[in-house]
């Protein structure tokens, strides 16, 4: 069988690659295994929505197909969240529920790029961006890291690699994998940057949740819908990772077109998928805000321990989820040091270069699923090396 050269070109999942250097391998009760691979929080749903869920399992629609964009009443629940946490929400016919962020960030490419066409993409990068972006043959223009910057991207540096091939600025905010928050005032500088070359913002904001404000304001913006696309995932927000629960928020008619492909790549969000959503915006506001204050509290605790401690890492960029550090072997990628720490640290993170070209020096750490209490532990093991 003949696989495709495009997608023979991509890079392997980045987690299913670094998990599978655990294969076989065992460590010591004494000095466990730390993972610090995947961006899960590390709580369950609260169990009053665990509560709900179960008794839609006796509703016999909870498993039929809803309508392409998804639900009204929860399509109409989601604006409600937005007016509370975005002083300014997308009307319900500019959302469509879709199967995590993944999946709207698919909707959101297809719908506005064609092959041969250019993104702008902010180094380091959420990984499945340039994967997804390579399989449909549209090609990542990378903004370089700047070390000095904190993950803050630059637009000057954005504005000169806009050529008339560009589609699309594609920004994620809060960083995966630095955490870095794009401040409004500069989102907003990006979107009338996006306005004056009339091609769109894509904002991913998977973990908006977690900044403790609101995370812009352009939906306050008459003009939003011209130049502005948001990825959503509620995955992070209510704890429900597993159940794939994403949007793509978009202008009305830009929206008509994401059905196309909505209905060919998925129908719909499934309807518990639906029911958890539309649960959690009307009753977690408060649990959702105690666990960012806690993550906040996990980032904070781990940012000043691992600055007062003596390592070899340097530490570029962090914030909740996410710190982005630089290894101190001059002469290995991060994929080498990244095997180094398995097996001199037993501990588990992602390779710098996995989130775009020449990041080699960098490791990713997600230290969402590990409780504050274990981040001394595994500050020693980054000391030990
Ligand atoms: C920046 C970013 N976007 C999208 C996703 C995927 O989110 P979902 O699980 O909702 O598909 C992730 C998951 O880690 C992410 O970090």
């Amino acid at each position: 069988m003949q696989v495709s050269g495009q997608i023979a070109e991509i890079q392997p999942p980045p987690i299913t690659e670094v998990k599978s250097w655990l294969a076989g391998r065992t460590f010591p009760a004494e000095k466990p295994l730390i993972d610090l691979c995947q961006a899960v929080p590390s709580y369950p749903p609260p169990a009053e929505l665990v509560g709900f869920l179960k008794n839609s399992l006796d509703d016999p629609l909870t498993f039929k197909y809803s309508p392409d964009e998804g639900l009204p009443e929860v399509r109409k629940e989601l604006c409600n969240w937005y007016q509370r946490h975005y002083h300014g929400a997308p009307k319900p016919q500019q959302l469509c529920l879709t199967i995590g962020a993944s999946q709207a960030f698919w909707l959101a490419i297809t719908s506005l790029c064609q092959p041969g066409d250019e993104v702008i993409v902010q180094l380091p990068a959420y990984f499945d961006h340039p994967m997804g972006l390579q399989a449909l043959g549209i090609k990542p223009i990378y903004a370089p890291f700047d070390p000095e910057g904190g993950g803050q991207p630059d637009l000057e540096t954005i504005a000169a690699l806009i050529s008339p091939k560009t589609k699309a600025i594609l920004l994620v905010t809060p960083s995966n994998p630095t955490g870095a928050v794009i401040p409004p005032a500069q989102i907003n500088a990006f979107f009338e940057l996006a306005q004056a070359h009339h091609i769109s913002l894509i904002l991913d904001e998977t973990y908006n949740a977690f900044i403790g404000s609101s995370p812009h304001q352009l939906f306050n913006r008459p003009d939003w819908t011209d130049h502005f696309i948001q990825i959503a995932s509620f995955g992070k927000t209510f704890a429900l990772t597993g159940l794939r629960c994403g949007a793509l928020i978009a202008a009305e008619k830009y929206i008509q077109q994401a059905l196309k492909i909505q209905d060919s790549m998925v129908v719909c969000q499934p309807r518990p998928t639906q029911l958890a959503l539309k649960f959690g915006c009307q009753y977690l506001d408060e649990w959702v805000a105690d666990n960012a204050a806690i993550m906040k509290q996990r980032h904070d605790c781990f940012k000043s321990d691992f600055l007062a401690a003596k390592t070899n890492f340097k530490l570029t960029a962090s914030g909740s989820f996410f710190a982005w550090v630089q290894h101190p072997w001059e002469n290995l990628t991060g994929r080498q040091a990244a095997k180094r720490m398995v097996d001199e640290a037993n501990l588990i993170c992602l390779p710098g270069e996995t989130f775009g070209p020449r990041l080699e020096p960098y490791l990713r750490l997600s230290f969402g699923n590990i409780e504050t209490g274990e981040i001394a532990g595994v500050i020693e093991r980054f000391q030990q090396v």
